[in-house]
Formats: C-alpha cells, structure tokens, sequence
C-alpha cells in the first residue's frame, strides 16, 4: 500500500522553532524514522513538506492520481484555516488522520478549532513525533486486516 506524510507550514523550521512547543527533533529525523517503519512494513510511504497553501492542495490531487490509500497530514496554521485544504481531502476521498506535536487544545483558543478533524479517520495531538509513528501504525495494521 502507498501512504503520504504530508507537512504543513513552518514545519520545515522543527528543531529550531519554539522548541518548549514542537520539541528538538527536526523534520528529517521525524521522515527518516516513518520511512523505517514503513520499509519494515513493506508500506511505500512519500514524506512532503510545503509552506503554500496551494502546493499542498495540488500534492493532494496528484495523490489520487498515483492511487494513494491514506494520508498522514499534520496541516499546522492550515489547521485553523483551510476551507481549501478540507476540501482537497475530502474531494478525492482518501481517508486521513490528522495529527499535531502540541495538544492544540491546551493552548490559544484559536487553536481549538480544526477544519480538518471531523473528516478525519482520527486525530493525534500532542504526543509530539510519537504522533506521526502511531498513525502510520495504526494505517499499517489497516492495511494488514484488509
Ligand atoms: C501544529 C499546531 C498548530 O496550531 C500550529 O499552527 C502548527 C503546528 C502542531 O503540530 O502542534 O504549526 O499543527
């Protein structure tokens, strides 16, 4: 089966930024360590990082177009704003878990509202990288039932 990771805006920045939030770990180590777990798995997995908006919704239709059969998607800011982005996802149909270093529910109110959670297969937050490693666990275990 194919996955997508799929990093919103200023993730590219992790390590560096606000690390008492997002940790020290930066997004290379986080793609390496799921691209271990995939490869063990005999999952292909496609990690992409990208700051636009845009970018993100079109790397969401070529997903469709390349047949893959679930998204990891931590949006970030795109969390609490896009409509667009939603939209993408639900538009080709590809079930997704939206996942989140921060408990993004302990911190700034806007923060508590996600465009993406209710269409969501499930949600992860504030498990830091361990995050990302339990969704594609949990999709790995999917894909072997069925
Ligand atoms: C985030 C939480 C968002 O509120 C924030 O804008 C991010 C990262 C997280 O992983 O905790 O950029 O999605």
């Amino acid at each position: 089966s194919r996955i997508l990771v799929m990093h919103g805006p200023n993730l590219d920045l992790l390590g560096q930024r606000e690390p008492d939030v997002y940790g020290r770990t930066d997004l290379e180590t986080i793609n390496r360590q799921l691209n271990r777990q995939a490869d063990a798995a005999g999952v292909v997995l496609e990690c992409f990082q990208s700051n636009a908006e845009h970018t993100l919704v079109e790397r969401v239709h070529q997903a469709s177009r390349d047949g893959v059969d679930a998204i990891i998607i931590n949006p970030a800011a795109f969390t609490h704003t896009s409509v667009a982005l939603r939209d993408a996802l639900t538009g080709v149909g590809i079930p997704f878990i939206e996942v989140h270093l921060s408990n993004i529910h302990a911190r700034e109110a806007f923060r508590r509202h996600s465009y993406f959670s209710d269409a969501a297969r499930g949600v992860i937050a504030g498990l830091g990288p361990k995050g990302y490693e339990l969704a594609l666990e949990a999709l790995i275990d999917n894909t072997q039932r069925d």
